[in-house]
């Protein structure tokens, strides 16, 4: 027993990596970011503090909480010849296409700026990372729309700074809705890390190679875009509007349970949550709340998401499967009301996650018994044989 928790030694031992990040119980719902309950956290804390915990460890004081926005703050913006990068790419690109090119060419940049064996320069590609994954992704939505990309302004918060870029244009005042600000802010803590997802544990075996870490982080969002995984909240939206209306969802489980059918029911089940999953729990809690602030009234949308989980989980099918809605549910129905595009669902989930991604990274390469990634097999192929020349193949 380790103190609160108690592992099977049979876990531990088939465990694909050891982290002290972020906990999980399946069967009970249970998420913790640091040991600290991930509802606490959505509540009392914001984006930032909560990169700094899963980071460092710790919940900062207000001086190291002061520098480390400082530190995110003084690297919100992007080398100006990135501007013709995103010209390479046609007005339609899918912005999750954009982020992996733009971000992995972040490489480019700093590839003889940072020591993986200097802990001041991990902590510094760290910090870039999560200083410019707003700014290239309002750039994203920006290069789709035809509109000049607006720099950050580094006196607003994080989310407040990002919805500038995103929805700012220069021929028109912009305030930061403060309402908009935190809604986003608490979906990018209920999005910040989930222990071994596929992203990060893509960024962890790119890592182990010591390759660089914004090329780690462009592999993990290459992964985070699977619709099976981050792209699923884009999936959602799309489900949901195909959908539209209540009396059409008895055809759409039905299809969900047909094994013939490719056709799954997105942002329900999960790989670990055998039970709903805490974050859903949470954002269907405000989702209403958010929606009458932000006087956006497309509860229609919400109410057939309602009724749509309200007859999956009295179906037999998903009751003795265990499956619930996952983070992925609610989320795009409060990214909708906030004016970001269903394409940029993923993009928003990748901005978040990122904390989620460096905080493995940063733990992984400052382990002094880091060895590189190599999964193995179950080899299934046929065994031993000799060649047969050409001519003598049946
Ligand atoms: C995320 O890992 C993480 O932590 C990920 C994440 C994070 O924060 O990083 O939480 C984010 O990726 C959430 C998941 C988002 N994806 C979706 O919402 C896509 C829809 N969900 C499914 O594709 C599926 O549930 C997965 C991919 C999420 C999980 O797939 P599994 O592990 O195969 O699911 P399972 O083993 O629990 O499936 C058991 C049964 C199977 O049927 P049987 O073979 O038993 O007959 O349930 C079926 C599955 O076919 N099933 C579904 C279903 N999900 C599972 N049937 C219909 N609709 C679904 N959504």
């Amino acid at each position: 027993a380790l103190g609160y928790f108690t592992f099977d030694p049979g876990f531990v031992a088939t465990a694909s990596c050891r982290s002290a990040i972020t906990y999980i119980d399946g069967e009970e719902g249970v998420l913790l970011y640091r040991g600290y309950p991930i509802e606490q956290l959505a509540e009392q804390s914001t984006f930032l503090e909560v990169a700094y915990l899963l980071l460092y460890g710790e919940l900062p004081t207000a001086e190291e909480l002061a520098a480390f926005e400082r530190s995110i703050t003084n690297h919100t913006m992007i080398n100006e010849s990135l501007k013709s990068f995103f010209n390479g790419f046609h007005y339609d690109a899918h912005p999750m296409a954009m982020m992996c090119g733009v971000v992995g060419s972040l490489s480019a940049f700093y590839y003889n700026h940072t020591d993986i064996n200097d802990p001041a320069d991990r902590d510094l590609a760290a910090h870039r990372l999560i200083a410019k994954m707003p700014t290239i992704a309002a750039a994203c939505y920006k290069h789709g729309k035809g509109e000049p990309f607006v720099y950050p302004d580094n006196r607003l918060s994080y989310t407040g700074n990002f919805l500038r870029m995103m929805f700012a244009i220069p021929s028109e005042p912009y305030e930061v809705d403060p309402v908009a600000e935190r809604a986003l802010d608490v979906l990018f803590i209920l999005h910040a890390d989930h222990e071994q997802n596929a992203s990060t544990s893509t960024v962890r075996l790119a890592g182990s190679t010591g390759a660089h870490p914004y090329a780690s982080v462009a592999a993990g969002i290459a992964a985070l875009w699977g619709p099976a995984h981050g792209g699923a909240n884009e999936a959602v939206l799309r489900m949901l509007e195909e959908i539209g209306h209540p009396d059409n969802i008895p055809k759409y489980i039905a299809k969900a349970k047909d094994k013939d059918d490719p056709f799954r029911l997105m942002g329900f089940g999960h790989r670990v949550y055998k039970n709903y999953d805490p974050r859903a729990k949470i954002i269907r809690r405000h989702c209403y709340e958010v929606l009458e602030k932000l006087g956006k009234r497309n509860e229609a949308l919400l109410d057939l998401a309602m009724r749509l989980e309200e007859v999956a989980l009295s179906d037999e099918y998903f009751i003795e499967r265990k499956l619930y809605p996952n983070v992925d549910f609610y989320t795009g129905i409060i990214y909708k009301a906030l004016g970001i595009p269903t394409n940029m669902f993923t993009v928003m989930f990748a901005i978040a996650r990122t904390v989620g991604w460096v905080a493995h990274w940063l733990e992984m390469v400052s382990d002094p018994e880091l060895r590189i990634g190599r999964p193995r097999q179950l080899y299934t192929g046929p065994a031993r044989r000799d060649y047969v020349a050409l001519d003598q193949r049946g």
